[in-house]
């Protein structure tokens, strides 16, 4: 599974299709949810653009307003119908025509429900249909009706779409290699929302970070929900990363998200053996308990997570690797829970995303089980979880004064021009002073103190 992450946060001024007019319909997209969004809302852009829309930043300047949705969790959804009640209250108020757009993975999932129950939706495109986009955009401005294609594909990869980049800082970007799920956890709604399993053809994907290689990238993160299933005839997703290692050597490359039960030690050996493929991996474990994993239907048990961490641990010393955890999932005890603290202390994440577990339509834990843990139960767990998971990211952190990392910079740090930010190879966030650096370069810096989530630090020569 891929991670929701801060859209729109270091927008810079760049020679990007903005603000272009020309008598132009405008389209503003804005796109909640994982990475993987935020790689489609490139897509997105990239269609529109070539059928002769213009993007726009400002919402009340557009024409048409898209939203790129996400379903992950009831929390998410919430969100997009607040902003969806609230375009359609300027849509009541404007004078020039307004089309609103629903995106992505909750426009599968309520189709019917958004279109008949939430009127002044214009039109509906589920993850697997923009390619035809253009066309739903004509067809509801000439009909004056909802246009709606949710359609599912076996095949589409946009394989052959060249992303604009709209909100990219032109260092990092993502780059999509697979679609869709077939793992069926039973808590998620994405096998449904974004359909079967596919790979993208690797010679795209090693053409496409050429290009980006070319226009003065220097790290992708190549997307999937479970990267490990990576298939292209007899490339694997080791054998990807081998490759584009060595066909783009100056390249940083990360990916998200590896599924536990299908880390290999192939993959492993190619981030020690590989200077490029950072030493970082999320592994999302879920939960600390082997009997919930598998109401879970996540196919481990705690003991080969453990020797999966373990063989990481042994393979690339110094991995850093972070996690995803589910607190209150059905039928959850107390000494269930107190497994996942647990295994937070043995394996000391330097990093995990938690959450509650919220029960999402049509999965199997909301057909099979009993959404049974009160909601203060989720939340006290969660919070227990998070304490822990802080003091131990802190310690983590505090374990790294006195070394020296080598940063890529991303851009300004978010408090003061004066410093800048970037990331480790193990994607430890670090702000230092700016100095001669810039955006785009490779620092050495010395760490100097830190919180749990940031490490602070002293240029002390360039990469
Ligand atoms: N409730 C809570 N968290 C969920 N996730 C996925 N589905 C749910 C759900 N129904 C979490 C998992 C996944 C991450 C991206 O979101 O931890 O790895
Ligand atoms: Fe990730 Fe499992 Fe959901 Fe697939 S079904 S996206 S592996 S959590």
């Amino acid at each position: 599974m891929l991670h929701e992450i801060p859209i729109l946060e270091d927008l810079d001024t760049r020679k990007l299709p903005y603000a272009e007019t020309n008598g132009r319909r405008q389209v503003y997209l804005e796109t909640y949810g994982c990475q993987m969004n935020v790689s489609d809302s490139e897509i997105v852009a990239a269609v529109l653009r070539e059928s002769g829309y213009g993007l726009t930043r400002d919402a009340a300047q557009a024409d048409v307003v898209l939203l790129n949705t996400c379903a992950i969790r009831e929390n998410a959804e919430q969100k997009v119908r607040h902003r969806l009640d609230h375009l359609r209250a300027q849509k009541r108020k404007r004078t020039g025509a307004l089309t609103i757009g629903v995106l992505g993975c909750m426009a599968e999932r309520l189709r019917h429900r958004l279109l008949e129950q939430e009127q002044l939706i214009d039109l509906v495109a589920g993850p697997d249909a923009y390619r035809d986009l253009p066309r739903l955009l004509q067809e509801t401005q000439e009909t004056g009706q909802a246009a709606i294609n949710v359609q599912l594909s076996r095949e589409e990869t946009y394989a052959d779409i060249a992303p604009v980049r709209v909100d990219s800082n032109g260092v990092s970007a993502f780059v999509s290699i697979m679609r869709g799920c077939d793992n069926m956890c039973a808590f998620c709604v994405v096998p449904f929302t974004r359909g079967r399993e596919r790979s993208r053809p690797f010679t795209t994907i090693l053409d496409e970070c050429q290009k980006l290689v070319e226009e003065g990238y220097k790290e992708v993160t190549l997307l999937g929900q479970n990267v490990n299933s990576y298939r292209d005839g007899k490339v694997n997703f080791a054998a990807l990363l081998w490759r584009l290692s060595a066909a783009a050597p100056t390249l940083r490359i990360r990916y998200s998200t590896s599924h536990p039960k299908d880390c290999t030690d192939e993959l492993l050996h190619v981030h020690q053996a590989c200077d490029n493929v950072c030493d970082y991996i999320h592994l999302p474990v879920q939960h600390g308990n082997s009997a919930v994993l598998q109401r879970m239907r996540r196919g481990y048990t705690i003991d080969t997570y453990l020797h999966l961490i373990a063989r990481a641990r042994t393979i690339c010393p110094g991995v850093s690797i972070s996690t995803d955890i589910i607190t209150g999932f059905c039928g959850e005890t107390e000494a269930e829970h107190r497994d996942t603290l647990a295994l937070l202390e043995q394996v000391r994440y330097d990093h995990a995303y938690m959450f509650m577990y919220s029960e999402r339509p049509d999965t199997y834990a909301a057909k099979k089980y009993r959404d049974d843990v009160p909601h203060w139960v989720k939340k006290r767990r969660l919070t227990e979880v998070i304490q822990l998971q802080s003091s131990i990211a802190l310690q983590n952190n505090q374990a790294e004064i006195g070394k020296v990392h080598t940063v890529l910079v991303e851009g300004n740090s978010r408090r003061s021009a004066d410093q800048l930010r970037g990331r480790t190879d193990t994607n430890k966030m670090v702000v230092f002073d700016r100095q001669q650096y810039a955006k785009g370069q490779y620092a050495k810096v010395q760490i100097t103190g830190c919180t749990s989530a940031t490490l602070l630090g002293k240029a002390v020569e360039p990469a």
